[in-house]
């Protein structure tokens, strides 16, 4: 099976590897399109991988099996040899082919032997195409054969297999789909979306994604059949599409169309040498027109698989930062037809929230959408859930807190501190307690800027004045409530809160914020620029007393656990169980079968990943036991992590 490893995450996004015979593939990761007829290549296929970077290609095995004579060659050489390519080479079965002449004239068996014999790296199963207009019976048989079809080929090969997910239009059907392809393959392999991306109908795109995304096992890689825009592949990837594969490069070069993250450019009306890629360094677009017509296609192909592999570069730079989503809706900008699939994807942000981070570095509302996007539907549906937050009592305090505005709260307010105290967000009133936390704390949205404010920190004045008796003890009482608030917002286990009161709050002395939260004055909490408290080793140990088992687990399987007692992050393969609300990002506590507790850590993965994955990390350590030996209220020092 397939040894997909998760490197970095934002939301289903990842960057990721895995092996094959002919080395690693490096997710998310375009696949070009070669032609095995060597006369049909545009670009020789070496330099796919000396000049582009792009060491994985992916051909159609039945297009070489339909000629004699390259059938032959390739059983007598090799795919590698045929093609000139020293690196993974996946082949597709003959499905496009169907859907492009309506048939195609091999067995399932034999065109899988036939990709076996002439060992391509990763097999697909002969799939039944299903169209976008399919009838719910058609649509049916497509998964029902496809599957069928993917067992007997199981049971057949030992290597890589593809197993596509059909359905149609349907998303239930693409749900069983990909539940059935994800015991079978090793890559989930999302088809018959060729004529939606032709035809821009992402909204449609967003609805198969959605309906497959739950049921695709996350311990898989995942494509997506014909993307090969570059305008697609950020919106691919927040579905957790980790190959993209495109003959667009060319077959856009054919038609002297030019490709850009931001849409496509005709040759015909290029007027400025506009494009900065490193072909166009060279040859400048206004020279291309004037070309020989093949060395012109050429020009432009080469061009075309620039800004693809740019393009990908950026969605893997996007997802390192957690700022895939605002790439995704700069990228919208390229067409109104995008900007329809995001907010069929906004729609269906329940399918996201089993992945959605704990937090990210920063929250930037970039369109409309922005307000729609999983993190603030996540932050609302807990709000939901929050005590009592009618409209009233309303602040008009600024968020984040300033100095400034903390010192004039307590005055405004708690001092009946069952009071619950609002503030304006960009998500509506929010509890004043929360208005640190991300996503609010983090927002950057146009409205602070249209009022004239701007970036970076404003100059203010601390009042060096010894405060007033009173006014110290309605902070006093004012930080007590933010503690308890925190605490029971990023563990709800912990309920009413009762139990956090045994915490104090300290506060910066710089900027007023709550930066730590203490138990006997030692660290058991330190709030971190998310809001968010994470706990120390006394901090866990406290949370572990008082928070009853499953809460905020996660079960080391016995083999690891002398390794993560010292301070070693747990890998996937050694997660016996994790609470399935774990979210990556957020703060779990390692404990052993009998639930004694072990370190304390950060999920990588979300709960129900933990465990699925056989490579990689479900949790860094960031405290254990000995950790705090030395001096308990230092910082921890990071964890080490060895394999
Ligand atoms: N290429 C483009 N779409 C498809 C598809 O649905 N199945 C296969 N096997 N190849 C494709
Ligand atoms: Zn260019």
């Amino acid at each position: 099976m397939i040894d997909f490893e998760i490197l970095a995450r934002d939301g289903f996004a990842r960057i990721g590897r895995f092996s094959t015979p002919h080395g690693p593939v490096d997710t998310p990761a375009l696949l070009p399109v070669v032609h095995p007829e060597p006369r049909s290549q545009t670009i020789p296929p070496a330099e796919l991988a000396s000049v582009f970077g792009l060491p994985a290609l992916i051909t159609s095995s039945y297009i070489l099996w339909r000629s004699t004579a390259l059938r032959e060659r390739a059983e007598r050489e090799g795919i590698h040899r045929l093609l000139g390519v020293a690196g993974p080479v996946f082949t597709d079965s003959g499905a496009f082919q169907q859907h492009a002449y309506g048939r195609v004239e091999v067995e399932p068996s034999v065109i899988l032997g036939f990709q076996g014999r002439i060992g391509s790296d990763i097999a697909t199963v002969l799939d039944l195409f299903g169209e976008p207009e399919a009838s719910l019976d058609e649509a049916r048989e497509t998964v029902r054969v496809t599957l069928d079809r993917a067992r007997t080929a199981r049971s057949a090969r030992e290597g890589l297999l593809a197993v596509p997910v059909q359905g149609g239009l349907y998303p239930e059907l693409r749900w069983q789909s990909a539940e059935g392809a994800s015991t079978l393959g090793d890559v989930l392999a999302v088809g018959g979306v060729v004529p939606l991306l032709e035809q821009y109908r992402f909204a449609d795109l967003a609805r198969v994604l959605l309906g497959a995304r739950p049921a695709l096992a996350p311990e898989r890689a995942v494509h997506l059949f014909g993307t090969g825009h570059p305008i697609t592949f950020a919106f691919a990837a927040l579905f957790g599409v980790d190959l993209f594969d495109s003959a667009a490069y060319h077959k856009f070069a054919r038609r002297g169309s030019l490709l850009f993250p931001e849409g496509t450019v005709a040759l015909a009306d290029v007027r400025e040498p506009f494009c900065g890629c490193r072909l166009c360094d060279r040859l400048p677009l206004t020279e291309i027109a004037g070309l020989p017509a093949l060395e012109r296609e050429a020009a432009v192909a080469r061009h075309n698989l620039w800004m693809c592999t740019s393009e990908v570069r950026r969605v893997r730079q996007a997802i390192r930062d957690g700022a895939l989503w605002e790439l995704v809706e700069r990228r919208a900008a390229a067409h109104p037809a995008l900007i329809a699939g995001l907010r069929a994807t906004a729609r269906g942000s329940s399918v996201f929230l089993p992945v959605e981070p704990d937090s990210r570095t920063s929250f930037r509302e970039g369109t409309p959408i922005s307000r729609e996007r999983p993190a603030v539907v996540r932050f609302r549906e807990r709000l939901s859930r929050w005590p009592a937050v009618p409209g009233l009592a309303r602040l008009h305090a600024r968020v984040p807190l300033t100095p400034d505005s903390l010192a004039t709260i307590p005055a405004q307010a708690p001092d009946q501190s069952d009071i619950p105290w609002v503030v304006p967000s960009p998500v509506g009133a929010v509890p004043l307690e929360l208005s640190e936390v991300y996503p609010i704390g983090a927002w950057v949205g146009p409205e602070e800027f249209d009022r004239g404010g701007g970036v970076g920190p404003t100059a203010v004045s601390l009042d060096e004045r010894e405060p007033s008796p009173e006014a110290a003890e309605r902070v006093t009482r004012w930080t007590a409530r933010q503690t308890r608030a925190l605490l029971t917002w990023e563990f709800p286990s912990l309920g009413s809160g009762v139990a956090a009161a045994q915490l104090r709050g300290v506060r910066s002395p710089k900027t007023g914020r709550l930066r730590e939260l203490t138990l006997d004055a030692r660290a058991a909490f330190r709030v971190g620029n998310d809001g968010l408290p994470r706990p120390t080793w006394i901090g866990g140990c406290w949370l572990h007393r008082t928070v009853p088992a499953p809460g905020h687990r996660v079960v080391v399987h016995s083999d690891a656990v002398p390794f993560v007692r010292e301070g070693r992050s747990l890998f996937s393969r050694f997660v016996a169980r994790a609470s399935p609300e774990t979210a990556p990002g957020s703060s779990v506590l390692l404990v052993d079968e009998h639930d004694e507790l072990l370190a304390v850590g950060r999920a990588e993965l979300a709960g129900f990943e933990m465990g699925r994955l056989q490579r990689g990390t479900a949790v860094w350590v960031t405290a254990h036991a000995r950790s705090s030996v030395a001096s308990p209220v230092e910082p921890v020092s990071e964890a080490p992590t060895a394999e």
